[in-house]
């Protein structure tokens, strides 16, 4: 990023907390002036409470009439999915071995991976997305195609390669300790390297063996600042087949939790079929879990509790889940997790949903001290809205009379074609053909 400050003229809007729980958490200037220097952000102002003076000494992209806000964190995807999307008539353990793995043996090959790398990326950026937490395959080399990818555009992302050691077809089956070896070279290799970050990544507790999953908390051991993602209770099924693999263990969170996978800077995906004190389990060891509606949806899985989770202390991010969910934006996302809280008798409002999306995301993974707000100092990383992108959006924003229920409807209605423009680190990465 040059020296100079760069200025943004729009409707920002951003969390400082969870807007539930905190009534000065939300921050919305009609009329803002954003300012980034060095690819972080100075300032977010009322446009009108910055002195003539300055504003003359700076170059001001006007936006006015659009949205600005941090950019989306979607805390659980998988990047090899991405051809497989919408693959029909299967819930988890079916639509796996039918779809996922002969999907996923594609990416021994270099040259495919790096391909799809670059596909993924662009549709997160065009889909508004700037961070990612996200699963790649058992190759190392699929790793090293997403974070090449990634740090082409400077992003701040996570990932890891899978491991799994039995129960998977054998042109997808690592060791125990070809997993460990692997995992440790890309740790080095790519951990903190620029913003990228690495996650350890057991599939789930069916596909890794005791000693695979043992390994992995000694990787953790050994790099206190990786993270761990992974699965957990997101199927029936999924469920039984976990306590007839461990019947050592008291359910399927104390697999993990018997080997140190489950800690602060662990991201369990689904969460939703939990037992007695596994939530309590999961908020005493500081561990987040990923809320994906429409993966929850698309699968048949189950209805994930929002509400309860939080109460107990447990933070939660939002994820798309592609190719179990069905769509890169996180506006749908939010939009059928209002439907899967409406069907539980329960809320979601535009306000939740957005710090969701960005602040809460960004708790989830621990980077709030980084992105996710437009307090001085974040990474500048933000994504520019269209409040109508088609004439029925257009149609239902004029007759929307609050700030809230303009939100609202733009949760619900709104997709990767009202992404005027993203932003990573102070530079333009996607802007609307
Ligand atoms: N559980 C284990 N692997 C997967 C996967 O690839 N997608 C989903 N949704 N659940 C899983
Ligand atoms: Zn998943």
């Amino acid at each position: 990023a040059s020296a100079a400050t760069q200025a943004y003229r729009a409707s920002l809007l951003y969390f400082t907390a969870d807007p539930t729980r905190d009534a000065n958490a939300t921050h919305y200037l009609e009329d803002g002036l954003l300012l980034i220097r060095d690819g972080h952000v100075v300032a977010a102002s009322d446009y009108a409470s910055v002195p003539a003076a300055q504003r003359r000494q700076l170059t001001i992209t006007d936006y006015r009439g659009k949205l600005l806000l941090p950019g989306f964190v979607d805390t659980h995807i998988h990047f090899p999915q991405t051809e497989m999307i919408a693959s029909y008539g299967e819930q988890l353990l079916e639509w796996l071995n039918s779809y996922t793995f002969p999907t996923e043996r594609k990416f021994a090959d270099a040259g495919y991976a790096r391909q799809r790398a670059g596909f993924f990326i662009d549709e997160l950026l065009r889909n508004g997305t700037t961070t990612a937490l996200v699963f790649a395959t058992v190759h190392p080399q699929s790793v090293d195609a997403l974070f090449e990818a990634a740090a082409a555009k400077q992003m701040r992302l996570i990932a890891g390669k899978v491991l799994m050691d039995r129960n998977a077809p054998d042109y997808l089956r690592d060791t125990a300790q070809r997993g460990y070896d692997e995992s440790r070279a890309l740790i080095r290799k790519w951990h903190h390297h620029g913003r990228l970050l690495y996650a350890v990544t057991p599939r789930f507790a069916p596909t890794s063996t005791p000693q695979q999953l043992a390994l992995a908390g000694k990787l953790l051991q050994e790099f206190p600042d990786v993270y761990l993602q992974t699965h957990l209770s997101e199927n029936k099924n999924e469920i039984a087949w976990v306590k007839s693999l461990f019947p050592e263990r008291k359910g399927y969170l104390d697999v993990y939790d018997h080997y140190g996978l489950a800690g602060p800077r662990s991201l369990f995906a689904h969460a939703i079929h939990l037992e007695d004190g596994e939530a309590q389990t999961l908020a005493a060891r500081g561990a987040a879990v990923a809320f994906c509606p429409t993966s929850n949806l698309f699968l048949g899985s189950g209805l994930f509790r929002l509400h309860p989770l939080k109460q107990a202390g447990v933070r939660v991010g939002l994820g798309t889940d592609v190719g179990a969910g069905t769509s890169f934006s996180m506006l749908q996302t939010l939009n059928e997790g209002y439907k899967v809280q409406q069907l539980q008798g329960e809320k979601l409002s535009a306000r939740e949903g957005l710090y969701q999306a960005t602040l809460g995301g960004a708790e989830a993974l621990q980077l709030a001290d980084r992105i996710g707000s437009f307090q001085p100092g974040r990474e500048a990383d933000f994504v520019v809205l269209e409040w109508g992108a088609t004439p029925l959006q257009q149609l239902r924003q004029s007759q929307a009379r609050t700030l809230d229920d303009r939100l609202f409807a733009l949760m619900m209605q709104g997709d990767d074609r009202n992404v005027v423009a993203t932003y990573v680190n102070g530079e333009q990465a996607y802007r609307r053909p």
